[in-house]
């Protein structure tokens, strides 16, 4: 049994941090509490505030900004403090943390560089404190499944992975509006997005990379690509734009209330403009992009991530001595599933993964409909977190700093092999006591 009441600090309240607001607020109080907000601007943190209030009947909480973060924990003395900040300020505030005697929950991705990782490592070690990292696809019925599937045999031992990632429009297109399209701020979609990948891998085949070769390019987004397809534009960002009005990529803060009161309103505090022109010139982050990596295990995987294609969705297949599962669905994690067999009968597809054995009949593989927030993968990693009798880990869903490395450093390799033209050995990015420990 967990203690009563455990003190959560959210540091970073953008969007993200709702869903964790909400859980402590709401589902999970009686366990949990918020002793704390902290963030750069003091209009979204007011903006939670009156969310506590208005949603949950609850007392606002004080609020720090960044520059006083160690005076909120000596103050707030919160037992873990919860990290959704933009990616490349995670170790910051997950290495203070700890240092000042507090356990870390951190969203994805743990960190963006191996020096920043290594860091996190030996602060770990130096404090004894705990991070936890939020990699919350691992509790989507469909990875689930697949880990399950794995540990249990279905296709032997895994040899090859090919994971193919499709962001449409909309979706990829959001990457590209705000702080991520500066790759220094996010380490580019290979650490940002593509660490829920990676470490679906790493966890599914239960290994980690060791050698990895990339390509990436920017070729559809920024002013450039879109000179080159003879499109021009005149402005910087799409609200208030009346240019902009039938321009399919446009966001406008002001139409729903959420990003009117976190985002429109908090741009003279903290100077975050969050609808950008997607074809603006200061793009460094790639949205073309192929990975190539052996893993320790010997397996080989192949991946691809493209964040402009018509439709979302993902095909992936693993192959094993004794068979191959394929997945596909179409839409966010999950939400209509592509075609698969049962023997050689096609079926109406109502389940995303299909497992061919190498020498019998295919057969399809039931799982519950993902139910909302990130394919059901959100509610269940909450449950888990919060609750104060979280389901058995059976399948090793709860994700330390080891995955949270393991998983970031394969991004960091290709990132240097896009640099470099060369293939990247991980245990040449950091040292190898860190390295062994992944
Ligand atoms: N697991 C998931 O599925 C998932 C989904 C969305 C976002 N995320 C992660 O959550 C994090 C936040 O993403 P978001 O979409 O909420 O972004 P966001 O832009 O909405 O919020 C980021 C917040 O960080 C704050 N911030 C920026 N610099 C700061 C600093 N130096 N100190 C303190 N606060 C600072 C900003 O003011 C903002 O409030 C990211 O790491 C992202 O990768 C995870």
């Amino acid at each position: 049994m967990k203690p009563e009441k455990i003190r959560y600090a959210i540091v970073g309240t953008g969007e993200r941090a709702g869903v964790f607001i909400d859980a402590i607020s709401g589902k999970f109080s009686d366990s949990s509490e918020l002793v704390a907000f902290c963030d750069i601007s003091q209009t979204r943190m007011d903006w939670y505030n009156q969310r506590l209030q208005q949603k949950f009947d609850k007392a606002a909480v004080p609020t720090w900004l960044a520059k006083d973060f160690e005076d909120m924990i000596f103050t707030s003395k919160p037992d873990t403090v919860i990290v959704t900040t933009i990616d490349s300020t995670h170790h910051i505030y997950i290495i203070r943390a700890m240092e000042l005697g507090c356990d870390v929950i951190s969203e994805k991705p743990m960190t963006t560089d191996e020096t920043r990782a290594a860091a996190i490592f030996e602060a770990i070690d130096r404090t004894g404190r705990n991070l936890q990292v939020a990699f919350n696809y691992r509790f989507s019925p469909l990875a689930s499944k697949v880990r399950e599937l794995i540990r249990d045999g279905a296709i032997g031992q895994p040899l090859h992975v090919a994971f193919n990632w499709t962001l449409d429009t909309a979706h990829g297109a959001d990457y590209f509006r705000r702080w991520h399209r500066e790759k220094e701020n996010s380490g580019g979609l290979l650490v940002h997005k593509a660490t829920h990948h990676f470490d679906l891998v790493n966890w599914w085949i239960d290994s980690t990379p060791c050698d990895v070769f990339a390509m990436g390019d920017v070729r559809f987004y920024g002013k450039s690509n879109a000179e080159a397809r003879g499109e021009t534009y005149s402005y910087e960002r799409y609200t208030g734009e009346k240019h902009a009005e039938d321009d399919p990529f446009a966001l406008r803060l002001d139409e729903r209330e959420e990003f009117r009161g976190l985002y429109l309103d908090a741009e003279e505090d903290s100077g975050y403009i969050r609808d950008r022109n997607v074809f603006g010139d200061d793009i460094t982050t790639e949205d073309t992009l192929s990975v190539t990596a052996r893993y320790h295990c010997g397996a080989l995987l192949t991946y691809s991530l493209v964040a402009y294609s018509p439709s979302e969705g993902c095909r992936i297949a693993i192959t094993g001595d004794k068979g191959r599962i394929e997945i596909g669905f179409e839409g966010r994690l999950g939400k209509t599933f592509v075609a698969c067999r049962n023997g050689n009968d096609s079926v109406e597809s109502k389940t995303p993964i299909q497992v061919q054995p190498m020498f019998g009949e295919a057969y399809c593989v039931e799982i519950p409909h993902p139910a909302n927030g990130h394919g059901g993968s959100d509610p269940a990693m909450l449950e888990r977190i919060f609750s104060q009798s979280p389901p058995q880990d059976d399948l090793c869903q709860n994700a330390t700093h080891h995955d949270g490395g393991a998983s970031i450093l394969m991004g960091v390799a290709a990132n240097r092999s896009i640099e470099t033209g060369a293939l990247v050995k991980i245990e040449d990015l950091i040292p190898l006591q860190v390295t062994a420990k992944i």
